[in-house]
């Protein structure tokens, strides 16, 4: 791939994250100082999708502990588990976020550190590794699901689970990205994802820089691209697959997938490990974050719906495990029924 700005970056010990709310318009880079700062950003959207949020806020926690290198052990302990449960706070929907902070928590618990230095050591070493991993995980689905595309292919998308919701590759994208190297020619088209616009100004800029051939359309075009026959498979990503296989994913991915099942497309969802959760039974028992009203009263700063309107504003939906076609993970495609499958490889 060709180096672009990346979503998070660790240098010297310092957290650095590309700022996505100026996306496509302003590449900015923050550097993190302050535990209310990630927290901050991650609410905010600054750093975003699943992965890049579990990445994020185990660092966070780094940034947060920072200062309390000093303190013995159960010092250190308990407060590690007071930030870790702020971090975790931030976003309720992804379940990376909390199994990256769990990781990190019980990394540093188990380590025979008896000081706050070797713990803070250790905890960093943990967060450096959930990085490095998600990196080879994300190739990982890439190689699983590079030979579901082939030739004049027409893929569509729904939210963005590129490169700057995860470390590198994406989850949804590395399939595209890997197709891509290897000389195979298709198009994508990129839902636009009202409200805050990942699609458009974050799946199409990326794909556009990486040389993908690729348009953007606005949500309400999915069903008139597909009838036109534009459209051969639809990929996306998730943010928690429940362990009979529901998934949630950015609102919007239910309407792609009723869609995909009329015209007879496959629906493929593109998940690492950490996004497989089996501890939560369906999809009934994920928690949807509900988002401030502004998002759907507001296009950018400008209104467009009437002041004092009532709002809602559910952030991810729930897809029904029937419609999805089949699940590329890092451990290879995982076929229904999704509750004996998903346990058998991730079990
Ligand atoms: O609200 P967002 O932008 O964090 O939502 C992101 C998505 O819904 C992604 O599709 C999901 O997190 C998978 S990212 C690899």
């Amino acid at each position: 791939m060709t180096k672009q700005a990346k979503s998070i970056e660790w240098l010297d010990n310092k957290l650095y994250l590309l700022d996505q709310t100026r996306l496509p318009v302003e590449v900015e880079v923050e550097e993190q100082t302050s535990v209310e700062q990630v927290w901050d950003s991650i609410k905010q959207l600054k750093v975003r999708g699943a992965p890049a949020i579990g990445v994020a806020g185990a660092y966070g926690l780094v940034v947060a502990m920072r200062s309390h290198a000093d303190a013995d052990r159960a010092t250190f302990l308990a407060e590690l588990k007071t930030q870790a449960a702020y971090l975790d706070s931030s976003r309720p929907t992804a379940v990376n976020l909390s199994w990256a902070l769990k990781r990190a928590v019980s990394a540093v618990e188990s380590s025979s550190g008896t000081d706050g230095r070797t713990l803070f050591t250790a905890l960093t070493e943990t967060a450096e590794a959930i990085h490095r991993e998600d990196i080879q995980l994300c190739k990982q689905i890439g190689e699983n699901g590079a030979s579901l595309i082939t030739e004049g292919m027409g893929v569509l998308t729904h939210c963005n689970a590129g490169r700057l919701a995860t470390s590198e590759y994406g989850t949804a994208t590395a399939p595209m990205y890997l197709a891509h190297e290897r000389g195979v020619n298709f198009s994508v088209y990129s839902d636009e994802s009202r409200p805050l616009l990942q699609g458009a100004r974050l799946t199409a800029w990326e794909l556009q820089q990486a040389g993908i051939d690729v348009y953007t359309i606005t949500d309400n075009m999915a069903a008139f691209v597909m009838q036109q026959g534009l459209i051969d498979m639809v990929i996306v990503g998730t943010d928690r697959v429940a362990a009979n296989g529901d998934v949630a994913n950015k609102i919007g991915t239910m309407g792609v997938a009723i869609l995909a099942r009329h015209f007879g497309i496959p629906f493929y969802v593109a998940s690492p490990f950490s996004t497989i959760d089996l501890a939560t039974p369906t999809g009934d028992d994920i928690v949807i974050e509900e988002r401030g009203e502004d998002e759907v009263t507001h296009f950018g700063l400008r209104r467009t719906a009437p002041e004092g309107i009532k709002v809602r504003n559910p952030a991810f939906d729930v897809t029904p495990n029937e419609f999805v076609t089949a699940i590329i993970t890092d451990r290879g495609i995982i076929e229904p029924p999704y509750d004996v499958n998903l346990k058998k490889t991730f079990g």
